[in-house]
């Protein structure tokens, strides 16, 4: 889908220097981005939300736990982003931008011969096709890039829930989803997909790095989102990372963007609304959104859910 937009784009900060200056320059036509991946806590629901609290483009932007990537895919479609360094832990999500970004073609075939193997077979040939990928883990059977990515996604795809999930040892375990048309293949998803990602540095990264990561590239807006702080004893928001992104995490992360704010960078951070989290960002500006939620542990407590949006949005930060 093309969105015909001519607008003015208003940087927050003066061009890059050596680079035409957008400012001038009206918007052309783009092809829309979207995630390749489905994902728990996805932002694509809260984009309207999130994208009142950003500054304006474009954008020397960081995103340092990229999962599907929502945020970034939605501010290129948009044009507001100058640079972009797109950074998460898991080698599986790392594998997945790059076989997406590089190597697009090899991925769709990979995907279709999944796709032809999994829907030939019948419910219970299904999930034993499943379980047989899902038990082949990268770290035992080493693979490139683009197995390990359509591994990934056919996963992701045939899942219960589309609930990307690992346990403490970093193993992916959500159970067989039994849909019964699911798309694996999606191929103008990852080729829309692809083309963004070129305009990307993709980067395996703890977030600890990243203040050293942005001083580098020179960036002034950070999105996070990071596993978010479970709200009760039975909330599963964090499951995918296997429970270990605990609250020492979560304050290290506040650290961080404590960090990113000394250094007149700005940032946004989504997080669950919870009193840990309001206490450990005291000072900071502290939005409230409503995010859809349709997924949690034992399928029940389905609607809305506060999350909180922080930033360092101030007088004498231009926003
Ligand atoms: C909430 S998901 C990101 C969702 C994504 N922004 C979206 O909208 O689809 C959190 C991500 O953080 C990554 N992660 C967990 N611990 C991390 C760490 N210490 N440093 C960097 N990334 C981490 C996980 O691999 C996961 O991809």
């Amino acid at each position: 889908m093309t969105t015909a937009v001519s607008r003015r784009i208003q940087p927050a900060h003066p061009p890059t220097p050596g680079k035409p200056d957008l400012r001038l320059v009206p918007a052309e036509p783009r092809e829309r981005a979207q995630p390749f991946l489905k994902w728990v806590g996805g932002k694509s629901k809260l984009l309207g939300q999130l994208s009142e609290l950003m500054p304006h483009g474009p954008l020397r932007y960081a995103e340092p736990f990229v999962g599907g990537g929502a945020v970034f895919f939605w501010l290129w479609s948009q044009r507001r982003l100058d640079t972009a360094l797109l950074c998460d832990l898991s080698p599986d999500v790392i594998a997945a931008c790059e076989a997406v970004r590089n190597r697009p073609g090899e991925l769709l075939q990979a995907l279709d011969l999944h796709e032809r193997a999994y829907l030939r077979c019948d419910e219970e040939g299904r999930a034993a096709y499943f379980y047989a990928v899902r038990e082949r883990h990268p770290a035992d059977h080493p693979v490139d890039d683009v197995a390990r990515a359509a591994r990934m996604l056919f996963l992701n795809r045939t899942c219960f829930n589309g609930l990307w999930r690992e346990n403490s040892r970093g193993r992916f375990n959500s159970p067989h989803g039994r849909y019964p048309d699911p798309k694996i293949v999606q191929e103008d998803k990852v080729r829309a997909a692809s083309e963004a990602l070129k305009d990307a540095e993709i980067l395996r990264a703890d977030f600890r790095a990243l203040p050293e990561l942005v001083a580098q590239r020179g960036l002034d807006f950070v999105y996070l989102d990071p596993p978010y702080h479970p709200v009760s004893v039975t909330s599963s928001f964090n499951a995918y990372s296997g429970g270990t992104f605990s609250a020492r995490s979560q304050a290290e992360l506040a650290d961080t963007c404590r960090q990113l704010d000394a250094m007149n960078v700005r940032f946004l951070l989504s997080n669950s609304d919870c009193p840990l989290i309001r206490d450990l960002y005291r000072g900071f500006r502290i939005d409230t959104v409503q995010a859809p939620r349709s997924v949690n542990s034992r399928g029940s407590g389905r609607g809305d859910v506060g999350e909180v949006a922080i930033s360092n949005r101030r007088p004498g930060l231009a926003w």
